[in-house]
């Protein structure tokens, strides 16, 4: 017989030695997940007997997980803000980052607005911002089949296939002419080829290098993207994309210069580091003289 404190107890040490730094946290999510259990109430699990057949599942995803393997892709979906999204090794898992992406959108896109959704991946920024905001509708692109599939089984899931349209696209490639929007978010790759050698073993062998890298330094998609979206957007709206802190200043440079945009905002994240790059289009008789601000 065995206490559930025992078990992820020599859970968690089989983690650490497979050098996963959150090994006491992931032991208790993993028995979390196989009894449905909640891990702020561990104090009142933790001396149960477990049953035999949790311990033998939880002992098969110890393996996977000691070899590396994301806790999420294991588990077969991740948390995003309000929402549990399913995903596998065709989306990249949505970072708590990007969180901060849909905390701006929510706040800048008008009551009834339409967003588009550029990357979208397992549907994260979409369906948490629709979620969120049932007054909004969205558009979200991918120009990854495999994903696309997935995003369309959490708008499924979430009933939200009546206000979330996908479409498979080489960045606005499939937007039509005469489409507009009240808010442009993408979160799209942008890590370096050298920079991607460096990345933990989760990421490099098992999350989508194409949701990963890009040329120039992880910026190319960016920069084009930036040039293409300003004549889709409403006037007053904002394109806001996620990056390398890094990458801040020239995208920042490089949205003041296309001329689409007078506003330039740079937004940190919970480490302090700049992550998110924005340009608001010009308002309704707004001068088109290009400013750049700081935040
Ligand atoms: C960093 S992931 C972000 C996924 C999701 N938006 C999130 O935040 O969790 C980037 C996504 O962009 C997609 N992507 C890569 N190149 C693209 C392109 N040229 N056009 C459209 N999507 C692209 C990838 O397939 C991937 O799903």
């Amino acid at each position: 017989m065995t206490t559930a404190a025992a078990l992820t107890g020599r859970w968690s040490r089989e983690l650490a030695a497979a050098g996963i730094a959150e090994a006491v946290l992931e032991s208790e999510l993993l028995y979390c997940e196989l009894t449905g259990h909640r891990r702020a109430e561990r104090f009142l699990w933790r001396q149960e007997e477990p049953a035999a057949e949790t311990i033998a599942r939880g002992e098969a995803m110890l393996v996977r997980r000691c070899r590396r393997e994301p806790l999420y892709y294991i588990f077969g979906h991740a948390p995003f803000r309000n929402l549990e999204l399913e995903v596998s090794p065709a989306v990249l898992i949505p970072r708590p980052e990007t969180e901060l992406l849909v905390d701006f959108l929510l706040r800048h896109t008008p009551e009834h607005g339409r967003i588009l959704d550029v990357g979208t991946g397992s549907g994260a920024i979409a369906l948490s911002a629709l979620d969120e905001r049932p007054d909004l509708t969205g558009l979200a692109l991918d120009i990854s089949p495999d994903a696309l599939a997935v995003a369309g089984r959490n708008a499924e899931r979430l009933q939200m296939t009546g206000r979330l349209t996908l479409r498979h696209s080489d960045l606005l490639s499939a937007v039509l002419p005469e489409e507009r929007f009240d808010f442009i978010a993408a979160n799209l790759p942008y890590v370096s080829e050298t920079a991607y050698a460096g990345l933990e073993p989760e990421v490099r062998c098992y999350e989508p290098k194409l949701a990963l890298t890009a040329p120039e330094e992880g910026m190319a998609l960016m920069r084009r993207l930036l040039t293409e979206a300003g004549r889709y957007l409403n006037p007053g709206c904002w394109l806001l994309l996620e990056l390398d802190g890094a990458q801040a200043a020239p995208m920042a440079a490089a949205l003041a210069e296309c001329g689409h945009y007078r506003e330039i905002i740079t937004l940190r994240d919970y480490a302090g580091i700049d992550r998110l790059v924005g340009g608001r289009t010009p308002r309704a008789g707004e001068a088109g003289k290009q400013e750049k601000f700081g935040l």
